[in-house]
């Protein structure tokens, strides 16, 4: 759809509205730190949060790559969408009336709000007819289902306002479009009924089935979830997908459930919509189901929302397919769960029932629900408890094979404490009792550890929680300040040692940016030339290409040293091909590397300490530290772009 052009009245009313904490926490796990909340970037890799948002300024900003802005620079950013499109989007989130800057825009505008306006209150009617329909006569054996099947009492029928559809086929159609006068097309778009084979009419998708609505996490009906009576297939049919109903982002019964969520701190997602109205039956209401599809990252993070120890345990089913479910919905969220940023637990009640079928068949069976989750495993422990199942670890090439699945699964610990316990866990299940051999499987577990970390993970293995890279990388690991320190060196000392016309020059541009060399053979041999420049001065005057003879006969003084540096004291052919030009470029981008890596150690280290202090108590002191972050970050910026504009990135040309 085109977008029109707002009125600044709208666009002014959106930011008013629209709440940062409230965006973010769409795609960002944000803890409460003080004041504010913190999080990863979405923006950046990184492993511990520098991403923090700020409800009294309304405001985000991230100390580790520095962007920062509003809720609608926000989204701009994460969703790629122009600022039309999230004010847009915003305004009708946040049910902001909208008026446009050209009035022939408006009366395409109302059209298109008013059309998901009337699809709400399409599926809405269709809901109270369902549950009207359950009253009747003919609704009378699914009423009795739902009773004595279900063991639903009157209450919990109405508090999720469950349903029946009418065996006949156009019952519902009728309804709506006869009686009530909706258009068939809305009717049709809302999911609820479907063209004949043959061309003319419609028939109603629901026909037979107790109807559950899925409602909205604000209490809107959007779908529909309808089980059959007996044997029939599909045991369950769901609303298709419509302008109202997305099931990759909806969680059954959130509406329900998520002032409970806060209150315990914990959510509890399980396979099937009865689990979770069984569950909210029994009281323990921090409970929404998946909606038979995989549960995505962005149905967990609207949990994590509401949970702020960040607690979510999964109650799959034991078979095949709730086991699948769990690993996938694991696997969705485990760059978070390695790094310690959310507790994730997996419940599998006893003999494979799922919570329904627990809560019918047990005696007290919510107190008993309430003490299995108390005692999940975390997801860990569970995964590798799945490991086990079923193997022979007498066998040697079965034991060799679950070792392998395990190192896997904790070389991505980042936590050394966590690794140690890990570690111990899995010797001791895989020692079978036997004492002797748990010292020995904890070192093979170790060396093979420190043999995957050494071999560097591959980038798009990485975290994938949002690639957006920032077209400049202006995050050094030290391994890379190390290799950019080691080039931009070497680079300067051979200039130093092989032009002598550059010598001014490279002294000179050193002594004003205060820049010194950091690697020690470097600075051992700088120390020397700086040495013999002194007690050799009028040789060196005369004879400057001198320099490297002397210094090489201080090779018997200082052996070891000599030899870490003598390769800069030759040329290859082609590094002494005269480059006129290039000399002073190749000066400016080797210095500019140095700066990098300067600027980079301040902003880390400023930004450790930041880290570590509380507003509350050390407020001038944490907006110090965050001032020198963001001061290192506009000159990593300047300076990238210079290196850039140089067209001489210090990689990707060979050095003389
Ligand atoms: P299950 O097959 O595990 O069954 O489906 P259940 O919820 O225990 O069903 P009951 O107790 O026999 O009624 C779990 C969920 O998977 C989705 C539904 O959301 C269901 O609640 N599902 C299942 C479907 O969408 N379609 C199906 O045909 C089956
Ligand atoms: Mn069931």
């Amino acid at each position: 759809m085109q977008i029109p052009r707002l009125h600044p009245d709208t666009i002014a009313q959106v930011k008013e509205r629209a709440d940062i904490v409230d965006v973010v926490s769409e795609r960002v796990v944000l803890r409460k730190r003080g004041k504010e909340y913190v999080g990863l970037c979405p923006f950046h890799d990184e492993k511990t949060p520098s991403f923090t948002v700020s409800p009294g300024k309304q405001m985000y900003y991230c100390f580790g790559c520095g962007t920062g802005g509003s809720a609608i620079k926000f989204l701009m950013e994460a969703e790629k969408q122009s600022f039309s499109e999230v004010v847009f989007d915003l305004a009708q989130r946040y049910q902001v009336p909208m008026q446009t800057l050209e009035p022939e825009q408006r009366q395409e505008l109302q059209r298109q709000l008013s059309l998901q306006e009337q699809l709400y209150e399409i599926v809405a009617l269709a809901a109270s007819f369902y549950q009207h329909a359950l009253r009747q006569p003919q609704g009378q054996q699914a009423l009795e289902y739902l009773q004595s099947q279900r063991r639903l009492d009157e209450e919990t029928i109405q508090q999720f306002q469950i349903g029946y559809a009418p065996a006949t086929w156009e019952t519902l159609y009728r309804y709506l479009i006869e009686q009530k006068g909706k258009p068939v097309q809305l009717v049709k778009d809302a999911g609820l009924i479907l063209p004949r084979k043959s061309g003319d009419g419609y028939y109603d998708r629901f026909r037979d089935r107790i109807m559950i609505p899925i409602h909205d996490r604000l209490g809107r009906v959007i779908g529909f979830g309808g089980r059959s009576l007996g044997d029939e297939l599909p045991k369950y049919l769901n609303s298709p997908e419509t302008p109202l109903f997305n099931k990759g982002k909806t969680l059954f019964a959130l509406d329900k459930a998520y002032n409970a969520i806060g209150d315990k701190d914990q959510a509890v997602v399980v396979e099937g919509y009865f689990d979770a109205i069984a569950l909210h039956r029994v009281g323990i209401q921090n409970v929404v189901a998946s909606l038979g599809t995989a549960l995505s990252l962005d149905q967990m993070r609207q949990l994590l929302r509401y949970s702020e120890s960040k607690q979510i345990i999964l109650n799959f089913d034991a078979d095949k397919a709730g086991t699948t479910a769990a690993e996938r919905a694991i696997g969705e969220i485990a760059d978070l769960a390695y790094q310690g940023q959310i507790q994730l637990r997996v419940l599998n009640l006893p003999d494979g029932k799922d919570a329904d079928e627990f809560l019918t068949h047990t005696p007290d069976g919510a107190q008993q629900y309430q003490q299995l989750l108390q005692n999940a495993p975390l997801w860990l422990n569970w995964q590798i408890d799945q490991l086990l199942i079923g193997k022979d670890l007498k066998q040697a090439n079965q034991f060799q094979q679950v070792a392998q699945k395990i190192v896997k699964l904790l070389y991505k610990l980042e936590d050394i404490n966590q690794q140690t316990y890990y570690i111990d866990y899995c010797a001791e299940k895989l020692s079978r009792g036997e004492a002797q051999m748990i010292p020995r499987l904890i070192q093979i577990f170790q060396t093979q550890l420190n043999k995957l970390r050494q071999t560097p993970i591959k980038k798009d293995e990485k975290s994938n929680l949002n690639q957006k890279n920032l077209s400049i990388s202006i995050d050094l690991s030290i391994s890379e300040e190390h290799s950019l320190l080691e080039e931009a060196e070497a680079l300067l000392l051979r200039i130093y040692l092989h032009r002598p016309e550059y010598r001014q020059t490279i002294i000179e541009t050193l002594d004003t940016k205060d820049l010194l060399f950091s690697l020690s053979p470097h600075r051992f041999l700088w120390q020397q030339i700086l040495d013999l420049q002194a007690v050799a001065q009028p040789i060196l005057s005369q004879q400057p290409e001198k320099l490297i003879s002397l210094l090489q006969d201080r090779s018997i003084q200082f052996p070891e040293e000599m030899v870490m540096v003598e390769h800069l004291f030759h040329l290859n052919e082609k590094q002494s091909i005269e480059d006129i030009i290039r000399t002073p470029l190749d000066i400016r981008t080797a210095t500019a590397s140095l700066e990098v890596v300067m600027w980079n150690k301040h902003k880390r280290y400023c930004l450790e300490q930041w880290k570590t202090l509380n507003v509350a108590t050390d407020p001038n002191r944490k907006d110090y530290y965050s001032e020198g972050i963001k001061e290192a970050y506009k000159r990593l910026q300047e300076l990238q772009k210079m290196r850039q504009a140089n067209m001489l990135d210090i990689h990707k040309f060979t050095p003389i």
